[in-house]
């Protein structure tokens, strides 16, 4: 009898134990999915998958925060992303210039230091300034 009892008891929190690992997987699962640039998913802002260069933030993110501003919409002649004709005199300057002039600034600040990421690693400008240049090659 209670052997009987034990394994009633066993067979419940079976049971139990089952269901709540359950709840438990069906939590976690979105953490652990993977979320790749072009993702609809791709925005959110705890996805760090970067697709080139050596920054530690996702170049793609980088411009959505802070190039956006001025090279989606052309503010004071900045060139815009994928225009091709704007960027290919910039490009024949070399992509060393390209990058310092990121970092640095350019022309009176009107390109920003940093593009006004100042969180930025030079690493994750370069890959931002590849990620800009990767519309127009
Ligand atoms: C406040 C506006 C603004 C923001 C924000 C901004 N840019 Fe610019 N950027 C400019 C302007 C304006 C130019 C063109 C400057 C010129 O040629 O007179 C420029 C030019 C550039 C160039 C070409 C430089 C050259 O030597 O021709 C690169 C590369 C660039 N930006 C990268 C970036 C990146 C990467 C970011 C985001 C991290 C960024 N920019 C954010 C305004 C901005």
């Amino acid at each position: 009898m209670k052997g009987l009892f034990t394994l009633l008891v066993l067979v419940i929190s079976g049971i139990a134990f089952a269901a709540s690992s359950d709840d438990l997987i069906n939590r976690i699962a979105p953490v652990g999915s993977v979320c790749l640039i072009g993702d609809s998913c791709a925005g959110d802002a705890t996805v760090a998958v970067a697709g080139s260069g050596g920054g530690q933030q996702d170049p793609q993110q980088i411009y959505n925060t802070y190039c956006i501003a001025c090279h989606g919409t052309g503010v004071n002649n900045s060139p815009i992303m994928g225009d091709a004709v704007a960027w290919q005199p910039r490009i024949d300057k070399g992509l060393e210039i390209l990058y310092q002039n990121s970092i640095d600034g350019f022309n009176n600040n009107l390109m920003p230091a940093k593009g006004l990421c100042m969180a930025c690693s030079d690493e994750d400008l370069q890959a931002t300034v590849d990620f800009i240049l990767s519309a127009v090659q």
